[in-house]
């Protein structure tokens, strides 16, 4: 018998320390143990319970996943209607909600609560006795699915409150979402399973949590955020929503940090701005801000309209996804003769941006969105990457349309385009003969990591390519001021500058200059690493690839990119050129024992704003350091380096148990 006592005090203790750590690392989001350890006391607490089987609770963190998957959903009709929000989609329209609020109320300044607006799906939790006892989706407002099951497994929810002061009845309403990098990794996923893919964040969470079947939706990575109640019976109800929130996150519940509380429509508007800068940053995809009156009792003089609160409001984001026609495909060569197809389009605004082309990326990819010329396709701008085509809407495409093929030949200098093994990519085989190349190489060489050429910009290189003014790198330091004065858009001045900007990038880095040769597959980290192990160009022009393959960082096909690159006598003749006549030069690499390889081994990844400096400096003094640095977290990161607002990349550190350092801890590692 005492055993058994033994064996229900610690199954208790164990389950009070896994919900506290989850409270850290979900709702705090400021996890306090790797996650090994949380994994070592979720197995005790297994264990455990397989061998009293009698004393498995509903709410014990390892009951999250196991319901057997269901025929149907249960209809679940809502006490208290889901409502909608009225939409702003300019300043004016909130201007106009704040003067009805101070109208009617009388008032010469509200106060509201400004939340992010997740796209995702709403749902409300039902907290009975601070149990988890039912989940539901919005459904049409005033009935949903009971989706209690799938709910149960999403590791951000509760399934039991904390402390002791939580309402005996209270329905929590929140979106569940699914981030940017949970969205891509079930996609990359699905593509490996030959699944279906989800076309964004928002149906993927959708399609995730109506899943009959509770373990499919274990194994998406949903979360949540709670932004109001329903449902409260057995406690006082506080004054204003942000208390509430604030209630809510005591009881375990995840509440954004974005969430602010606001005096006044200027603070509102200026909110609204601040969240828009930063959305493409943000580790999941928002569709505008929402304002809440926040005192209880001016929302109930408010009162609804039909059926949204007049009390509140969504401001809403320029959509990041538009439909628009394809007019035309083109082909783009890139710097290593990549061709990508890209797809001309009539102008159309997305995400407050117009948008005339979008990659179509490869071959590949073009075949499996069969993209076709005279389609209407869905285009998406999300933050500053490249526009690019979504999908095609089959219904709304016009007869006699074909398949497009990327072309055999270069557009640009007819050679032969290529695709080398296992490679998404066809390549133009034209090498510097191609000028499409020989702009991109020249642009590559001119760019700010690598000789740092300000005022070299892609007009003025394509004029020079296209008068001949430059063949080959060396040729750039030859042009006169009166040369480049002439050029379309150049000036004296501009001219001027630019003669003394190619005059100061004689003075280079011995890595800058091998990153700036544009060898395919050379990127930043490899040329330093090349830098640092053959200190001289003489030496690294002869290393054979058995010799290459030394240097950290370098495989098989780099090695024999470079290797390939220096046996090209053009290339040598070039090279000879920039250093011998050009005068190209750099401070001797210094020898091994002064070489700083404290970090040689460590891979880094950098997250979050750091406030002593860039994350692009913070990277160099790493790299300075023998360290490398990628940018995205795995097994074999060994630290990440976290700043303010770190997102996803956190979260995946510390499920796979990488140390994370603060940015103190990274200047200490610097200085020792
Ligand atoms: S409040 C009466 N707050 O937007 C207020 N909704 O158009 C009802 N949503 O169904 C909702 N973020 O799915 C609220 N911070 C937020 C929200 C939010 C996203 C969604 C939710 C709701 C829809 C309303």
């Amino acid at each position: 018998m005492s055993e058994n006592v033994a064996a229900v005090k610690q199954i208790e203790r164990l389950r009070d320390e896994i919900n506290q750590h989850n409270y850290y690392y979900h709702v705090l989001d400021e996890p306090h143990i790797p996650d090994v350890e949380y994994d070592r006391l979720y197995q005790q607490l297994q264990a455990l319970e397989q061998q009293n089987p009698d004393l498995i609770t509903a709410d014990s963190p390892t009951q999250r996943v196991g319901a057997a998957p269901l025929s149907s959903f249960a209809e679940v009709s809502h006490e208290i209607p889901m409502l909608s929000l009225s939409n702003a989609f300019q300043a004016q329209d909130v201007t106009a909600f704040d003067q009805r609020i101070c109208q009617r109320l009388n008032t010469e300044q509200a106060c509201y609560t400004a939340e992010l607006k997740m796209d995702g799906l709403a749902v409300s939790l039902l907290y009975e006795s601070g149990l988890l006892v039912r989940a539901a989706t919005r459904g049409d407002g005033t009935s949903g699915e009971d989706v209690t099951a799938n709910v149960r497994t999403i590791s951000s929810i509760p399934l039991k409150l904390r402390g002791d002061d939580y309402p005996q009845r209270l329905e929590v309403r929140g979106e569940v979402y699914m981030s940017k990098q949970g969205f891509h990794d079930l996609n990359q996923r699905q593509t490996e399973l030959g699944a279906k893919l989800f076309a964004n964040p928002r149906n993927a969470a959708a399609g995730s949590l109506r899943q009959l079947d509770p373990a499919i939706t274990a194994s998406r990575p949903l979360s949540i955020y709670c932004y109001g109640i329903g449902i409260i019976e057995g406690a006082e109800l506080p004054e204003s929503h942000y208390q509430m929130l604030q209630s809510l996150r005591a009881w375990g519940l995840r509440i954004s940090d974005e969430t602010a509380r606001l005096a006044g429509l200027q603070a509102c508007l200026d909110y609204y701005q601040a969240v828009m800068r930063r959305r493409s940053q943000l580790p999941y995809e928002i569709d505008g801000v929402v304002y809440k009156l926040d005192d209880y009792a001016q929302q109930q003089e408010m009162g609804f309209i039909s059926r949204a609160p007049r009390w509140a409001i969504a401001y809403k984001f320029p959509p990041e996804e538009e439909l628009t026609r394809v007019e035309n495909i083109d082909v783009q060569v890139g710097r290593t003769g990549a061709l990508t197809p890209v797809a001309r389009l009539e102008a159309v605004k997305v995400g407050g941006v117009i948008v005339t082309n979008a990659t179509l990326h490869n071959q590949q990819e073009l075949e499996r969105k069969d993209v076709r010329i005279g389609d209407t396709v869905v285009v998406r701008r999300a933050g500053d990457v490249i526009p690019e085509v979504v999908r095609v809407i089959l219904e709304r495409r016009p007869e006699h349309t074909e398949p497009y093929q990327i072309p055999k030949t270069c557009p640009i200098c007819g050679s032969a385009a290529v695709r080398e093994e296992n490679q998404a990519a066809l390549r133009c085989s034209g090498g510097l003969v191609c000028p499409a190349q020989r702009i991109q190489a020249i642009l590559h060489f001119a760019s700010r990591k690598a000789m740092d050429i300000e005022g070299l910009g892609e007009k003025l290189v394509e004029q020079l390519v296209e008068r001949g003014l430059v063949n080959r790198l060396p040729d750039l330091y030859r042009l006169s001021l009166e040369q480049l004065a002439a050029m379309e858009r150049m000036g004296e001045k501009s001219a001027q500058n630019l003669i003394d900007a190619l005059q100061k990038s004689r003075s280079t880095r011995f890595n800058r200059f091998i990153y700036a040769l544009g060898i395919r597959e050379v990127g930043e980290a490899t040329a330093l690493s090349l830098t640092n192990h053959f200190k001289s160009l003489s030496r690294l022009q002869q290393a054979s690839e058995e010799e290459l393959l030394e240097v950290e960082d370098v495989g098989p096909v780099v090695a024999a990119n470079i290797a390939a690159f220096f046996r090209q006598s053009e290339n040598v003749s070039v090279l000879q050129s920039l250093v011998d006549e050009v005068g190209i030069h750099w401070p001797e690499v210094a020898g091994s024992d002064q070489t700083d390889a404290s970090l040689a081994g460590q891979t880094f990844v950098l997250t979050g704003t750091l406030e002593s400096f860039s994350r692009e400096q913070a990277k160099q003094l790493l790299l300075a350091r023998g360290a490398r640095v990628s940018g995205s977290v795995s097994a074999k990161t060994s630290y990440l380096v976290a700043g303010e607002n770190a997102g996803s990349k956190y979260d995946k550190a510390e499920k796979l148990g990488v140390t994370i350092l603060s940015e103190q801890q990274l200047l200490q590692l610097l200085a020792e």
